[in-house]
């Protein structure tokens, strides 16, 4: 090759390089995958699609831009809360896949769900779900529904290869969780509208009722064959934009905050007590969006703003939705969040490699990546 040509591939690559810097993982990590498949629950952080073949008025849907607006190739939405790929993609991408499995009601109506669901995996995530069926009733697959959706997928995959390498496949897969933040939304929504605070009573009955809904989906995951569980706990939904918006200093709800930070502790529990006692063989990694959020110093991490969001209106940015027509930041990467609830997809890469790799900062009691690699 010639000197020249040399150069301008040097210089290509580095333009690319920095071009992509924002939002790739690392390289030597691409495209060699460390589990074989992925099967994905939870809500608007992990939906990639889903909901845009759900029915209904009600139904949240990432289908106009400006989502999707910094996704490679179309930057056209897709049906993922982001300005371009969530949590779940980078949470894939860590392990060798390109981006998140497929959505479960599109790989269902492109007729490609069973080939997908042996070599790579399926997403069931939805929009507005929550742990309980209550939450956002009817305008999304709750969790419930979506465990017996995999169990249904799993059937479909007995008959086609047979139960012998479907429990070999399963028992090496992940089985990735982001769910919860909507049944706080919906708890707070519903004690504003009663025009009371919470008692001591309603809470321990609120928990109650997460964790055993949350414990019944990993127990009956687990009967099915599911052997490696990559959990991410909720964060502190009082900082989002919407819920800052409502505070005269924009500061987060604190006492929303108190509220997830009880729950998260009684999700930590559950996790050991399950893998300790209950079901043998179970692996998991608890990842702690909420630490993740409270102790990384959004300036050093290279965002200008942590309190608003980047494609809305009005104060924050938080009193509009993201839609046609809506105020665009200027640079999307260095906003925390993209719209009233999300974050940008440089803040879920961000959470994505520290629950991959963080040297143990942000998973108990190991990291998404010994996880993967762990023997079954
Ligand atoms: C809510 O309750 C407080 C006192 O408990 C009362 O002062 C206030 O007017 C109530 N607000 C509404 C909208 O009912
Ligand atoms: C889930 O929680 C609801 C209360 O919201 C409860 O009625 C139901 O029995 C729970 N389901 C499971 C499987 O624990
Ligand atoms: C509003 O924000 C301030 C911090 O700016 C905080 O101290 C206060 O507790 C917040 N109010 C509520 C109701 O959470």
């Amino acid at each position: 090759m010639g000197y020249e040509l040399a150069v301008k591939a040097l210089v290509a690559s580095i333009v690319l390089g920095v071009a992509v810097a924002g939002v790739e993982p690392s390289k030597k990590m691409m495209w060699r995958r460390q589990v074989p498949a992925m099967y994905v629950f939870g809500d608007s952080t992990m939906d990639v699609g889903n909901n845009n073949y759900l029915p209904g008025e009600e139904v949240p849907r990432a289908d106009k831009p400006y989502y999707g607006i910094d996704l490679p190739d179309s930057g056209k939405p897709t049906g993922r809360f982001s300005n371009g790929y969530n949590v779940a993609d980078f949470v894939a991408r860590n392990l060798g896949f390109e981006k998140s499995p497929r959505a479960y009601l599109e790989l269902k109506a492109r007729s490609h769900l069973i080939p997908s669901a042996i070599t790579s995996g399926v997403s069931y995530a939805s929009a507005g779900a929550g742990i309980l069926d209550s939450t956002n009733a009817g305008g999304n697959i709750p969790l419930s529904q979506q465990v017996r959706l995999f169990r249904s997928t799993m059937v479909e995959m007995d008959a086609t290869v047979g139960p012998q390498a479907v429990s070999r496949l399963l028992s090496k897969s992940l089985f990735l969780f982001g769910v919860g933040s909507n049944d706080f939304f919906a708890f707070a929504t519903e004690l504003a509208k009663r025009n009371r605070s919470a008692t001591q009573g309603d809470v321990a009955a609120f928990y109650g009722s997460l964790i055993s809904n949350y414990s019944a989906a990993i127990t009956e995951l687990y009967k099915l064959g599911a052997r490696k569980f990559g959990i991410i706990n909720v964060g502190p939904v009082g900082c989002v934009p919407r819920v800052r918006v409502l505070n005269a200093t924009g500061g987060c709800a604190d006492g929303m905050n108190q509220l997830v930070a009880g729950f998260d502790a009684a999700l930590e529990s559950l996790l050991a007590g399950l893998a300790a006692n209950k079901l043998p063989g179970l692996a998991y990694s608890l990842a702690d969006s909420f630490g993740f959020a409270a102790r990384t110093d959004p300036h050093a991490a290279g965002f200008v703003s942590d309190d608003s969001a980047c494609c809305g209106g009005g104060r924050l940015g938080a009193e509009a939705d993201c839609l046609p027509g809506a105020t665009l930041c200027a640079d999307r990467d260095r906003f925390l969040f993209w719209d009233r609830v999300h974050p940008t997809q440089r803040a879920a890469m961000l959470s994505a490699e520290a629950y991959y790799d963080g040297q143990a900062q942000f998973t108990k009691p190991i990291s998404f990546k010994q996880l993967a690699q762990k023997s079954s």
